[in-house]
């Protein structure tokens, strides 16, 4: 490998600048031409491609967003487009990539790899935490720490005026960043895909809570619940328990933006510097990942299609904490 290109992709995240920064210093260390591609695989196809050197990225590892731009991008889904884009790399004689995003990503990569032949590396950069093979993604913790932060401030509303509040977070398909905020703020129930959501349940451990008079209540629901989001599951209460005074909150994109966390800087420190090891290495078609502290290398079609199991001890752990 003598030449290679970066791109970010998808929803961007917190830490991809970081990751950015990593993985184009490392590739000047070791003499490679780092070549850096606009709003992902839009600026592939669009001949978007400039020359990066250590200038490029300084100033960055302390920003959100991407400074390379990010898009989702439909045209590279049909062969014709990703020929167009492949001919872009190829007239430069770029002969490794990095992608630095989610599973969309990682699957436009695996597409080039498998039709031109071009080492692959992914890295993962989502808030979602929702990719195999690795304990954390880039963006996930500072994704957190921003719900945690809004729900802190959201209880002290729901304190001062004994609210339930139903508060609906990110994830897409993935309950985590539900999961995570909801017992850092004390959350009375959590609501996830990965787990069976049933508001008799809710309903029941509310009405008890209410024989309490306990009625300051945060319910944190993951957008991808089977049941619905925050609108859904407030019906539904406000419906069947209209003594208590039901609010919601729909955090939204306040948690994809901000200023990387000091987690997620250096996971992303890490990992763009060993996707450039890896790549040197003779690796591809894997996403660079962290387990238990080490790095892992996880082929892109598994990091996409296997799915973590949520511990049922987190779960239990809520109700019990939540009494
Ligand atoms: O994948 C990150 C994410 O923020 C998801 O949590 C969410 O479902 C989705 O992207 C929103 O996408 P967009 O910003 O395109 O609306």
């Amino acid at each position: 490998v003598n030449k290679i290109a970066i791109l970010t992709s998808g929803g961007d995240s917190p830490g991809m600048n970081a990751a950015l920064r990593a993985v184009v210093r490392t590739g000047l260390y070791f003499g490679l031409e780092v070549y850096g591609i606009m709003r992902g695989y839009s600026g592939m196809m669009e001949d978007d491609i400039f020359q990066m050197d250590s200038r490029s990225v300084a100033n960055i590892i302390q920003r959100g967003g991407t400074i390379l731009k990010s898009a989702r991008c439909k045209e590279f889904y049909t062969a014709e487009g990703r020929a167009k884009a492949y001919a872009n790399l190829k007239k430069r004689d770029i002969d490794g990539l990095v992608v630095i995003g989610g599973d969309g990503s990682f699957t436009g990569a695996m597409k080039l790899q498998a039709e031109f032949g071009i080492p692959v590396i992914g890295l993962p950069g989502t808030i979602d935490k929702d990719l195999y093979g690795t304990d954390f993604t880039i963006g996930f913790d500072t994704a957190v720490n921003t719900a945690v932060e809004a729900i802190d401030k959201i209880r002290d509303t729901a304190d001062a005026h004994d609210r339930l509040f139903i508060v609906e977070v990110m994830g897409r398909h993935a309950g985590y960043i539900a999961l995570h905020s909801g017992i850092a703020t004390g959350a009375e129930t959590i609501l996830i895909p990965e787990a069976s959501t049933n508001m008799d349940d809710v309903i029941a451990s509310l009405s008890e809570k209410e024989k309490r008079k306990k009625l300051v209540n945060i319910i944190v629901v993951a957008e991808g619940d089977a049941f619905g989001g925050a609108n859904e599951v407030a019906k539904v209460i406000k419906e069947r328990l209209p003594k208590f005074d039901t609010k919601v909150s729909i955090l939204g994109h306040i948690q994809r933006g901000g200023s990387p966390t000091c987690s997620d800087r250096l996971i992303a420190s890490r990992m763009g510097y060993h996707a450039i090891e890896a790549l040197l290495a003779g690796k591809s078609n894997v996403m660079v990942g962290i387990i238990n502290n080490e790095m892992s290398y996880t082929p892109l079609e598994i990091a996409i299609r296997e799915k973590d199991i949520i511990d049922e001890d987190w779960l239990r752990i809520v109700k019990i904490l939540a009494s």
